[in-house]
């Protein structure tokens, strides 16, 4: 829990074309929109008793403010890191920083897709990574954050 708060606030990346899920290759990513994902998120944490902040980027720098500013402020982080995933050290950099669980998300399986997706620059630096279960796989990172962060 940062200091000076009471709640615990998990942040949800989401990266560059994420914007454009629902019209963005539906039989890869589904038809569900990112606002759908978001409000689902919000309302999960409801439920768990976490606040949900939401933030897509299509800018590499502006993830990696981000998630400096997320340092001492945020209790738990998601990222799907989209096209980032495959190349961005800076990212991955970046999250080293947070010592507070984060998971890696993706909506495919990146193991079934092309090989240049099969590499992950930020799984070394997550604490755990769901690939291919769709919108729900934020719903059990979520999940997973509460169980890791909240009193039992
Ligand atoms: C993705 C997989 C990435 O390879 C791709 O570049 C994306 C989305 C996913 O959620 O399945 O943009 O992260």
């Amino acid at each position: 829990m940062p200091k000076n708060k009471d709640r615990h606030t998990v942040l949800v990346i989401h990266g560059p074309n994420l914007n454009m899920l629902g019209i963005r290759e539906p039989e890869v990513y589904g038809k569900t929109t990112l606002d759908e994902i978001n409000r689902d998120l919000v309302e999960t944490g409801k439920e768990l008793g976490l606040d949900v902040e939401t933030f897509q980027s299509n800018n590499e720098g502006e993830i990696v403010g981000k998630i400096q500013k997320s340092l001492e402020t945020k209790s738990g982080l998601i990222i799907n890191p989209a096209a980032y995933t495959h190349t961005s050290i800076a990212i991955r950099d970046a999250l080293l920083l947070l010592n507070i669980p984060v998971i890696e998300i993706h909506l495919s399986n990146i193991y079934k897709r092309e090989p240049f997706r099969h590499k992950s620059m930020i799984a070394g630096a997550a604490t755990g990574q769901i690939s291919g279960l769709g919108m729900h796989g934020y719903i059990l990172a979520l999940e997973a954050i509460a169980k890791m962060i909240l009193p039992s």
